[in-house]
């Protein structure tokens, strides 16, 4: 085995960029001895060099100045960890065109600009690579790309935000309030301050467009995913799913039919039996079904510095491992609206709970106004007693358009009763 030492340079340095120089600090021997590799790290930017840091640097390590790492002819691989769209997009797109291979976490900047990065690296050579971008240490990347290439993926479901998993899960295991779960989370650190793009399903989001593009070899832009949060979600419908057998997760959904396309991130109820269904607290995982490999399931920390740092580094040696680095293909490069359709009409069984008036003929004018717009119900349950004339009723309906459903719900009169949430159900 020939030995081969490589200078490599961060973009940026905190929790995961030092995850990834304790990973290398503390396991880079043995992957040298197996390897032949090994790497220096020649230079860190970070924005602040007087900030306090856990780790001791070398001297003239630390640096303020981006072209200390994207300009230094010696540096062959940049490890990308800053965050955010700007500047990670614009020094990723630098290094790549001077021929630095790039590996990244950044699952904003990567869905957004894939294409432009993919682009551009592939014009000069150079690798692009992004497994920690989604999921964390799950593989799921590599195994899409490569691994499962012998197959046509047509559905994907994934749990792909941790602290979103970990609020919902607490919900239903004690019944708190989402609010009251949320405040917890961040007090423990698995919420951000600002909890925004988690609790709202973009963070998800994102990792549905990674996750459908390179499993359907198809463009698909992250405007595509249609997203909805978990902020409105209340502990009531949780309880009253689980009576019906239903757990609630926040589902990143893709599925291909021809070149139809949905992409979907909300809250939904799956069955108590499926396996994501036990996929409790921070955890990740991602179910898919491929026409030669049948179902799979993928799950593990989604999160956390050295979770990060296992797919990062390992993206690493990959890349630092061959001159000949491969690009997935896509069928709708130049132009997604081209190849792949969105589907915005999905069909679906609905999860529906009202607070219905106590009278005759309620009951009827309802299930004739899901019907007039094709919608028909599959099960209808009376929940509690009489509060002020009303009475809480949830439906499950069968399979029906997402449009239909919507207009259905809007014909229902307050006279009659009012629509307290809609959840989709997944029945695979
Ligand atoms: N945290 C996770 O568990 C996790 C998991 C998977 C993927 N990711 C992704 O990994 C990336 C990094 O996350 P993180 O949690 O490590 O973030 P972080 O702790 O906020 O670290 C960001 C680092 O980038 C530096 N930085 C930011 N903007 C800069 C600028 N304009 N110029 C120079 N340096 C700049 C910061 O410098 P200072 O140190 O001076 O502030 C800091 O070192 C994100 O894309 C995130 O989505 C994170």
């Amino acid at each position: 085995m020939m030995d081969k030492a490589v200078k490599i340079g961060f973009l940026g340095c905190g929790n995961v960029g030092s995850g990834v120089w304790r990973l290398l600090e503390g396991f880079g021997r043995d992957i040298s001895h197996r390897t032949g590799l090994s790497f220096e790290v020649k230079h860190v930017l970070v924005r602040d060099m007087t900030k306090p840091r856990e780790i001791d640097f070398p001297q003239g390590v630390l640096t303020d100045r981006v072209e200390d790492v994207i300009d230094d002819p010696e540096i062959t691989i940049v490890l990308e960890f800053l965050g955010g769209e700007e500047p990670a997009h614009q020094w990723m797109l630098h290094a790549l065109q001077r021929g630095k291979t790039v590996v990244t976490a950044n699952k904003v900047a990567f869905a957004l600009y894939w294409h432009e990065l993919q682009k551009a690296a592939k014009e000069t050579g150079a690798g692009l690579y992004y497994e920690a971008a989604v999921c964390g240490a799950i593989p799921i990347i590599h195994s899409l790309d490569e691994s499962l290439q012998a197959n046509r993926i047509s559905r994907i479901y994934g749990i792909v935000n941790g602290t979103t998993n970990y609020i919902l899960t607490r919900m239903s295991k004690d019944g708190s309030a989402y609010e009251d779960v949320l405040a917890e989370a961040q007090r423990l650190g698995l919420a951000e301050p600002d909890p925004a793009s988690d609790v709202e399903g973009l963070d998800a989001a994102y990792k549905l467009s990674i996750l459908a593009s390179l499993a359907f070899h198809g463009r698909v832009p992250f405007d595509n995913v249609f997203v909805e949060g978990i902020t409105r979600v209340q502990s009531e419908d949780i309880r009253c799913g689980q009576e019906l057998g239903y757990t609630l997760k926040l589902l990143a959904i893709a599925k291909r039919d021809g070149l139809r396309v949905e992409t979907r991130v909300h809250p939904t109820f799956i069955k108590n039996e499926h396996p994501l269904a036990n996929i409790s607290g921070a955890f990740n995982a991602v179910f898919l079904y491929g026409h030669a490999c049948g179902e799979m399931m993928f799950m593990g920390r989604g999160a956390g510095d050295m979770p990060t740092a296992s797919a990062i580094v390992s993206d690493l040696v990959r890349a630092a491992s061959t001159n000949h680095h491969l690009y997935p293909t896509f069928e709708n490069a130049e132009c997604p609206a081209i190849a792949l359709q969105k589907n915005t009409d999905w069909h679906c069984p609905f999860y529906v709970r009202m607070l219905a008036y106590d009278k005759p003929g309620v009951l009827s004018k309802i299930a004739q106004t899901f019907a007039d717009h094709g919608v028909s119900i599959a099960a209808m349950q009376q929940k509690g007693d009489k509060l002020n004339g009303r009475v809480t009723l949830v439906f499950i309906t069968h399979s029906a358009s997402e449009e239909n459903m919507q207009l259905a719900i809007c014909k229902i009169g307050e006279e009659i009763a009012t629509v307290e949430s809609i959840i989709r159900v997944e029945q695979d």
